[in-house]
């Protein structure tokens, strides 16, 4: 059931959010998510942005993305008209901002609500250069990002760093290694859903995304490929065979997609007409026309929601016994402060305490009231 679902996503954002506020991401408990790999330049940024329906990320050659970037995405209700997915509604003021209930908050800055995409990407930027340098380093450090918006499914999505071969610029020469390193350290953990984005004007056989993919996954269980650029295949090629599952065994099967080509960003194309022409693409498409209901970045969306929504759900008994553990492991450290008053750490551990307490028997309640429908 939808409903339900959107709470469980719901519950599993807020805990996410406790968990990044107070005890950081060492903690053990790994929350489901869907991690974007690939190499440099196949496409992940377009992805992510059509999913979210804005130009939000940074762009330039060589490395943009140095850190990762997780991104919440959380459907709030409509009280305006009935939009379709991810149109784009102008607000009263006529600015070209897009719709007046959509903003998105930094974690690093909480309590600032960014209405202006353009400014959140300055922000990313900015944050990126704080922690990671200006030169092209990455940094292991996320950035945490939330976009609520009436016009997106909820989702946690992570953008790591592309992967790349050669140094470029001041880059260390063992950039190939940290960043292989960083995407593996993201895409191990069995909580992680693998976004695996390959250009279909790339054999599939040198897929960067696919080859770190198999490391973590060999059976292909929790990896969904995504195959960009399908417009740009050679003339009298079509791509119709990975994607009916023929090519590659991956159970979640691959989806392609048209993003916008250089051309589109500098000519200024709204994500709105890209989706457009994208679907136009493949129902007009003389290969794929018999299957565009299931191609395309708004059934990528719809899947990876119904994914991840499947995935938490099988992984609950396991989150709700660390949650368990570490709740355990809190109290004790704070019994192990005495009956000294409060300050600094004691305060601290009090207060996560507190925190937890409170938020982990409404989780526990929350995932009581669901598991019966797991298997749904
Ligand atoms: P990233 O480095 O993996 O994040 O890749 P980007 O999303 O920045 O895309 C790299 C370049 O490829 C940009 O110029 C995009 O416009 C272009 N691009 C991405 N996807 C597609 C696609 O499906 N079709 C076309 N024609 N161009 C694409
Ligand atoms: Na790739
Ligand atoms: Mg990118």
């Amino acid at each position: 059931m939808a409903c339900l679902g959107e709470d469980l996503l719901g519950t599993v954002n807020r805990l996410q959010d406790l968990v990044f506020n107070t005890i950081g991401t060492d903690s053990g408990l790994d929350l489901p998510q869907i991690v974007v790999v690939g190499s440099q330049s196949s496409g992940k940024s377009s992805v992510l942005e059509n999913i979210v329906g804005r130009d939000f990320l940074p762009r330039g050659t060589g490395i943009v993305t140095r850190r990762p970037l997780i991104l919440q995405l959380i459907n709030i209700p409509d009280d305006a008209e009935e939009n379709p997915f991810n149109t784009v509604v102008a607000p009263p003021g006529g600015q070209d901002q897009g719709s007046t209930q959509e903003y998105a908050e930094f974690l690093h800055q909480p309590g600032r609500r960014f209405y202006d995409f353009a400014e959140v990407r300055r922000e990313i930027e900015a944050e990126t250069a704080r922690i990671a340098g200006n030169n092209k380093g990455i940094n292991r450090q996320p950035i945490n990002l939330k976009v609520y918006s009436p016009h997106v499914l909820s989702l946690t999505l992570v953008d790591l760093p592309g992967l790349t071969k050669i140094p470029i610029g001041d880059q260390p020469t063992d950039i190939e290694k940290q960043t292989r390193n960083l995407i593996s350290e993201y895409i191990a953990k069995p909580n992680s859903i693998i976004l695996a984005v390959s250009p279909a004007n790339v054999d599939l056989v040198n897929s960067e995304a696919l080859k770190l993919a198999r490391q973590v996954d060999p059976q292909g269980k929790r990896t969904i490929g995504v195959l960009t650029k399908i417009d740009l295949m050679d003339h009298g090629t079509n791509a119709l065979e990975i994607l009916q599952g023929r090519v590659y065994p991956l159970k979640l099967g691959f989806i392609g997609v048209v993003n916008r080509s250089q051309q589109d960003i500098q000519t200024n194309k709204t994500l709105q007409d890209a989706l457009k022409s994208e679907q136009d693409f493949f129902r007009h498409h003389p290969a794929y026309r018999n299957m565009a209901h299931r191609c395309g970045t708004q059934f990528l969306a719809k899947s990876l929601n119904t994914i991840l929504m499947h995935h938490i759900r099988e992984r609950l008994p396991d989150i709700k016994a660390r949650l368990n553990t570490l709740m355990g492991q809190t109290q004790q450290e704070l019994a192990s402060y005495g009956d000294m008053h409060f300050s600094g750490k004691e305060h601290r551990g009090s207060l996560i305490l507190q925190l937890m307490t409170r938020f982990a028997s409404s989780f526990i309640s929350s995932i009581d009231g669901t598991s019966s429908e797991i298997s749904t």
